[in-house]
């Protein structure tokens, strides 16, 4: 691994692929345990999450069905007003054991907001899978079921994760470089 450019920003290797898989296995071993016999709904958060949810579900051995969303941020009837659209939401919630998977939890707003509509629409149990978590920024209290690997502050891309719309598609993840 080498160092990349991504766009105007140069990011140095952090994170290998094989580190990765072997986060998912451990995340997968859990919910092989825990999972099973529920009949999860899985909901896909795009776009970060579709290389983890991937890798992820092709190591879980139970039922389950797989959806995917999108959190759009729009400007509300004032200019100063953010709110978070939530897209691609079309399953009925009810009764269901929902697992959301996310890419990395950061400050945690976005997927709080989220978690609170799932829950609004009587799912029996909400859980949440993270491959990544960075603690020291997180401004919330609810639980993170399952986390890959937590790491510090830094600015990160690749596997799903993108600066300015770039960088998805790198196997390994890499961290910026001030
Ligand atoms: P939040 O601060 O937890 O609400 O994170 C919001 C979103 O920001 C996440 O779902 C990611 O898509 C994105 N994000 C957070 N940290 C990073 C990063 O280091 N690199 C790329 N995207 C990030
Ligand atoms: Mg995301």
């Amino acid at each position: 691994m080498h160092t990349i450019t991504v766009k105007d920003k140069i990011f140095s290797p952090f994170i290998t692929a094989s580190e990765i898989d072997n986060a998912i296995s451990k995340i997968a071993v859990s919910m092989n345990e825990d999972l099973a016999g529920k009949n999860p709904l899985f909901l896909i958060v795009l776009n970060g999450a579709f290389m983890f949810a991937a890798d992820l579900v092709k190591k879980l051995n139970f039922p389950c069905e797989l959806s995917f969303i999108k959190l759009a941020s729009y400007s509300g009837t004032k200019s100063s007003e953010k709110v978070r659209e939530l897209i691609g939401l079309n399953e009925d919630l009810s009764g269901r054991t929902v697992v959301v998977l996310e890419d990395i939890i950061d400050t945690g707003i976005t997927l709080g907001d989220l978690m609170e509509t799932v829950k609004s629409k009587n799912a029996v149990e909400v859980r949440l899978a993270a491959l990544l978590f960075k603690p020291k920024a997180f401004l919330k209290s609810y639980p993170i079921d399952y986390v890959g690997l937590e790491i510090p502050n830094d600015f990160i891309v690749g596997y799903g994760l993108d600066y300015d719309g770039y960088g998805r598609n790198y196997p390994d993840i890499y961290k910026i470089v001030e």
